[in-house]
C-alpha cells in the first residue's frame, strides 16, 4: 500500500493547501500556448467541428486516464519524478527500467521550458506593440514584417526570453505556497476575465455565429486521417502530461484529496478555455476577411491584422497578448518545478539556489531556439538524415519533446500504472469505485496505450 513508500512531502506545510489549490495550479500548467496559441490554429487548418469532437474524444481517452494516472503516481512516490519513480519501482517490486519516467521528464521539462520562455518572451513584446497602437492601420506585410523584424533580432529575443524566465524563476523560488499557489491564486481568475473579456468584444462582431458555427457543426468530410492524429496528439499536451509536471505537483497532493474527480475538473478547465480561445479569435478573423487557416502565424500575424482595422483594438489586442502571457507564465512555472524539486533532493541546494541555477541554465540552452529564428535558420543539424532535412535546433527540440519525450513518457506512465503497479489500494488512491474503476482501468491498460502508439508511429511513417 502506499504508506509503504517514503513521504518526503507529506508534512501539511509543503503540500498544497487546498484541493482548489491543486487545481488552480495543474490547470494553470493545461492552459497554456497551447491552448491559446495552438488549438486555435490546428481547428482551423483540419476544417473546425469534426476535428473538435475528435478532439474531445481524445481528451477523454488518452488525456483524462494518463493525469490520473500521473497525479496517482507523483502523490505516492511523494518526491521529485525521479525520487517518485525510485521508491516506487522498490516498493512495488518491479524493475529498475521504470525509473526512465522520473529522468525522462526532468530532463524533458528542462529542454521544453528552454523554448516555451522563447515564445513566452514573444508575448510580452506583442503586449508592448499592441499598447503602443503598433498594429493600426498596418497592413498584412507591414505586420508580417513586424514579427519577421523580431524573429530576425536575436539579442531582442533573448532578452525577452530572460525577463520571462526571470518572473518564472522569481515565482518558483517561493515555494509551493507563498510562490507557484499565491501566483495561480491571482493568474487563473485573471485568465478567465480576460479570456471573457475577449469572448465578449468577439461577441460584437458580425461574424460569431459564423465562428460558432464554424467550430460546432461537424462537416466530417474536412477531416483526414493527419487531423485524427493531430487532435489526438494535442489531447496529451495540451494536459501537461508526460513529462513528470503533473507528476512534481501530484507529490505535494494532501493524501485525502480525490484523484479522478479532480483530473476531470483539470481537463473540463482546459477544455473551455480552449473552446473559449477560439470564440475568441475566429469571430475577429472571420469578420475581418482573414484566413482561419493561417497556421503558427495565426496569433502573431492574422490577429494583429484584426485588432489594426478594429475598434478598441488596441485595448482588446494588449488585453489578448497578456492574456497569453498569464497563460504561458503558469505553464512555465510547472516546468521549472520538477527541476526545482529534483536539485533540492538530489543535489541538496536550496529551493532558491535551485530555482535560480536551474532556470539560468534554461535560460542558456535556450539560447539554441532564439538563434534558431536568425543567424543559425540555416543551420540543420541532424540534416543529413533526410527525416531531419531543414530542421533548426528549435525544430529538433520541439520534436524531441513533443514527439518522442512526451508521448513516451505518457506511453510508460499508463503501462507503468496499468500493467506494472500491484492493483491494491489503488482504487482508493485514484477515487473511483465499482464498474467505473474496472471500465477505467480497461481504458488506461489498453485503448490509451493503444492510441499513443498510433499517434507516435504515425509521426514517423
Ligand atoms: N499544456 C501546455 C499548453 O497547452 C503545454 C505543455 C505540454 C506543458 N507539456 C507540458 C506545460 C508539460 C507544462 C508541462 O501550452
Amino acid at each position: 500500500m502506499s504508506n509503504q513508500t517514503v513521504q518526503p512531502h507529506q508534512q501539511a506545510s509543503s503540500l498544497w493547501s487546498s484541493r482548489l489549490a491543486f487545481i488552480l495550479a495543474a490547470a494553470g500548467s493545461a492552459v497554456g500556448l497551447g491552448n491559446i496559441w495552438k488549438f486555435p490554429y490546428i481547428t482551423g487548418e483540419n476544417g473546425g467541428g469534426a476535428f473538435v469532437i475528435v478532439y474531445l474524444i481524445c481528451i477523454a481517452v488518452i488525456g483524462v486516464p494518463v493525469l490520473i494516472a500521473e497525479t496517482m503516481i507523483g502523490r505516492r512516490g511523494g518526491q521529485s519524478p525521479v525520487g517518485t519513480m525510485r521508491s516506487l519501482t522498490e516498493s512495488e517490486g518491479v524493475s529498475r527500467g521504470w525509473r526512465a519516467i522520473g529522468w525522462n521528464g526532468v530532463i524533458a521539462s528542462f529542454l521544453v521550458l528552454s523554448f516555451y520562455s522563447v515564445i513566452g518572451g514573444w508575448s510580452l513584446v506583442y503586449i508592448g506593440k499592441a499598447a503602443a497602437g503598433a498594429f493600426v492601420g498596418a497592413d498584412a506585410d507591414a505586420i508580417g514584417a513586424q514579427f519577421g523584424g523580431l524573429l530576425g533580432n536575436p539579442w531582442e529575443l533573448l532578452a525577452w526570453h530572460g525577463v520571462f524566465m526571470a518572473i518564472v524563476i522569481f515565482i518558483v523560488a517561493k515555494g509551493i505556497r507563498s510562490g507557484l499557489e499565491r501566483a495561480v491564486n491571482l493568474l487563473m481568475p485573471l485568465l478567465f476575465v480576460l479570456l471573457i473579456a475577449m469572448v465578449i468584444y468577439a461577441m460584437n462582431t458580425d461574424s460569431f455565429g459564423r465562428a460558432v458555427s464554424f467550430m460546432f457543426s461537424p462537416d466530417f468530410s474536412k477531416l483526414t486521417t493527419q487531423g485524427v492524429l493531430t487532435a489526438l496528439g494535442h489531447a496529451a499536451f495540451t494536459l501537461s502530461i508526460g513529462i513528470g509536471v503533473i507528476m512534481a505537483y501530484g507529490s505535494y497532493l494532501p493524501k485525502r484529496v480525490n484523484i479522478a474527480g479532480t483530473a476531470m475538473t483539470i481537463a473540463v478547465i482546459d477544455t473551455s478555455v480552449a473552446l473559449l480561445a477560439g470564440l475568441a479569435i475566429f469571430p475577429l478573423v472571420f469578420s475581418n476577411g482573414l484566413e482561419p487557416g493561417a497556421g503558427p502565424g495565426l496569433i502573431f500575424v492574422t490577429l494583429p491584422l484584426a485588432f489594426g482595422k478594429m475598434g478598441g483594438g488596441i485595448v482588446f489586442g494588449a488585453i489578448f497578448f497578456t492574456l497569453l502571457l498569464v497563460a504561458a507564465v503558469t505553464s512555465a512555472i510547472s516546468m521549472l518545478e520538477p527541476v526545482v524539486e529534483w536539485l533540492e533532493e538530489h543535489k541538496g541546494v536550496s529551493r532558491v539556489k535551485g530555482a535560480l541555477f536551474g532556470g539560468l541554465a534554461i535560460w542558456f540552452i535556450g539560447l539554441g531556439t532564439v538563434l534558431s529564428f536568425n543567424v543559425w535558420s540555416d543551420v540543420h543539424p541532424l540534416g543529413f538524415i533526410g527525416y531531419f532535412e531543414g530542421k533548426t535546433v528549435f525544430d529538433l527540440l520541439d520534436f524531441l519533446v513533443s514527439n518522442l519525450m512526451m508521448p513516451l513518457g505518457g506511453l510508460a506512465i499508463a503501462l507503468f500504472a496499468g500493467w506494472a503497479m500491484k492493483r491494491e489500494g489503488l482504487s482508493d488512491d485514484i477515487g473511483l469505485r465499482g464498474g467505473i474503476y474496472t471500465a477505467f482501468m480497461a481504458v488506461l491498460r489498453y485503448l490509451t496505450p493503444a492510441g499513443i502508439v498510433v499517434v507516435f508511429l504515425y509521426n514517423f511513417f
